[in-house]
């Protein structure tokens, strides 16, 4: 059937780096169901040539080399624009009227979009159902909400209400885009598809896990946002439980939109509360030094721009393994990544072997095997384990085997919004949230966040921005008997 995609808030930064680029590129791979018009929705009166003009350049500049002139002239007949404001009423009809009009009175399923301020979500959503454009009797009609779903759990309870009151749950696909990356989705085929890994990925083999999304960038013009969100909100509640939960869920039967969803749910649901004493123990935040002096920043402000959390997931597969993870802004490089940390053998009867030198350990204290899953950007997957040193009586060194996404399959890897908007177009939600999976997210992030907001200022901890965080962060993981991970990817490795 014939598809129809209305981005609200066209003219937003979403829709011209990730958006219109993700749907050229489906058009480049020929992927779209045809005839498809994407019809953006934005204040700002333009014509449709001056927006196909604007992202002509924008898509350009965003998808490098594989921008195809002659792709692009035939992908922008399919733009149309349409001025209109959310917050008025009258702007739904006429709209409904207009894509009537561009999909000659036929069928079509369509795909709202809503990139605009989260404060337009529910009236955005009350005015599609009011105009009619919730009812599937001409096409499904479904609706993706970017993230922020919510500030916590009682808003995103409200929200899921509110737009329940308009669309089935089978109808709305709340995004977050990590669950679009390929390497994201590789955790289920890594864990799932091969019979070697998931005999070992539970309490009897592994020690902990650490998940670290750290960013080089500041907070920079995102100030006003980040000021009221912080770290826990913006990186915690969505992208790190996401990833958490694919480290850690049991393997669903089917891969379907609730088979998956369900495992996922189980696991959030499996993680320990903690009460504001235990909030002391288990987390740690910090702040970049320069944070304070970004414009629309508070000048004692306490917002946290780096956080990390110990989570403890109470079933029988993850009994006292604790999953660290870790987030911040300002840091020495960008690097997502996934740590599996093993155990150490039971008895090592190398102990007493050679002495040490560079990089040679005589006792392999710190050298349990380890695998690094490199979400970004040096997408890959290493193994590390211990190799007899040649020409010695039996010293062993940490080697590693190798796998690099951009080694293995040629060419770049997509977008995370290609894979996203496509399986909402087809009507699969097995990589988006469900309503009660946002709300287990808050119901962990809650506690946190309200335990730190009733604490002494002298709780957050400073850090140079270029650096792996505050020094305490250290400590604070040692006290538990670990290391962090901190290396930076081999980006030119990965790229030869
Ligand atoms: C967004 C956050 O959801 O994810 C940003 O709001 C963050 O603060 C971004 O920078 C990170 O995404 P990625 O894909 O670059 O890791």
């Amino acid at each position: 059937m014939s598809q129809t995609i209305v981005i609200f808030g066209a003219s937003g930064d979403l829709t011209s780096r990730k958006l219109i680029p993700a749907l050229y590129q489906l058009e480049r791979k020929k992927r779209l169901d045809k005839p498809c018009r994407i019809v953006g929705v934005s204040r700002t009166p333009t014509s449709d040539a001056e927006w196909r003009e604007k992202l002509r350049n924008t898509t350009q500049e965003f998808v490098g080399e594989s921008f195809d002139p002659h792709c692009w002239d035939a992908f922008a007949t399919t733009l149309h624009y349409f001025a209109g404001d959310v917050e008025k009423q009258e702007t739904f009809p006429k709209l409904n009227a207009a894509l009537q009009s561009l999909e000659n009175g036929e069928p079509s399923n369509r795909l709202y979009y809503l990139s605009i301020s989260p404060v337009f979500y529910a009236a955005t959503v009350k005015q599609l159902g009011d105009a009619g454009m919730a009812d599937e009797s001409h096409g499904a009609q479904r609706v993706i909400i970017e993230k922020p779903f919510g500030t916590d759990l009682e808003t995103a309870r409200r929200l899921n209400n509110d737009v329940h009151r308009v669309f089935l749950e089978r109808q709305v696909y709340r995004i977050d885009h990590y669950l679009g990356k390929e390497t994201v989705n590789n955790l289920l085929v890594l864990r799932f598809a091969n019979a070697i890994f998931e005999p070992i990925w539970n309490r009897n083999y592994i020690d902990h896990v650490q998940i670290t999304a750290n960013e080089e960038v500041l907070v920079g013009r995102r100030a006003p946002f980040y000021e009221k969100a912080g770290i826990l909100r913006d990186m915690f509640q969505n992208h790190l439980l996401q990833l958490l939960t694919f480290a850690a869920m049991e393997p669903p039967a089917r891969f379907d939109a609730d088979a998956v969803r369900d495992e996922k749910v189980k696991v959030l649901h499996a993680i320990r509360g903690m009460s504001p004493d235990e909030v002391a123990v288990n987390t740690l935040r910090g702040q970049y030094r320069s944070y304070r002096d970004e414009s629309g920043v508070a000048p004692n402000s306490r917002t946290a721009t780096y956080a990390a959390v110990r989570l403890m997931i109470d079933n029988w597969r993850w009994k006292d393994v604790p999953f660290y993870l870790r987030s911040g802004k300002g840091m020495s490089c960008r690097t997502t990544q996934i740590i599996v940390q093993f155990r150490r053998p039971p008895h090592l009867m190398f102990a007493k072997n050679g002495g040490a030198s560079d990089g040679i350990y005589q006792t392999p204290e710190i050298d349990a095997n380890r695998m690094l899953i490199q979400i970004q950007p040096a997408e890959g997957i290493q193994i590390h384990f211990l190799t007899k040193v040649p020409d010695t009586d039996m010293q062993m060194r940490q080697t590693e085997f190798q796998f690099h996404f951009r080694e293995s399959f040629r060419g770049e890897l997509p977008e995370a919004y290609e894979r996203l908007l496509l399986d909402a177009m087809h009507g699969d939600a097995s990589l988006f949230a469900r309503s009660d999976e946002v709300e287990a997210a808050w119901r962990i992030i809650d506690p946190i966040q309200s335990a730190w907001d009733n604490s002494l200022q002298s709780d957050t901890d400073f850090y140079e921005v270029n650096a792996w965080g505050p020094p305490a962060a250290s400590d604070w993981i040692r006290r538990f008997g670990c290391e962090w991970f901190d290396s930076c990817p081999l980006l030119n490795h990965a790229n030869s």
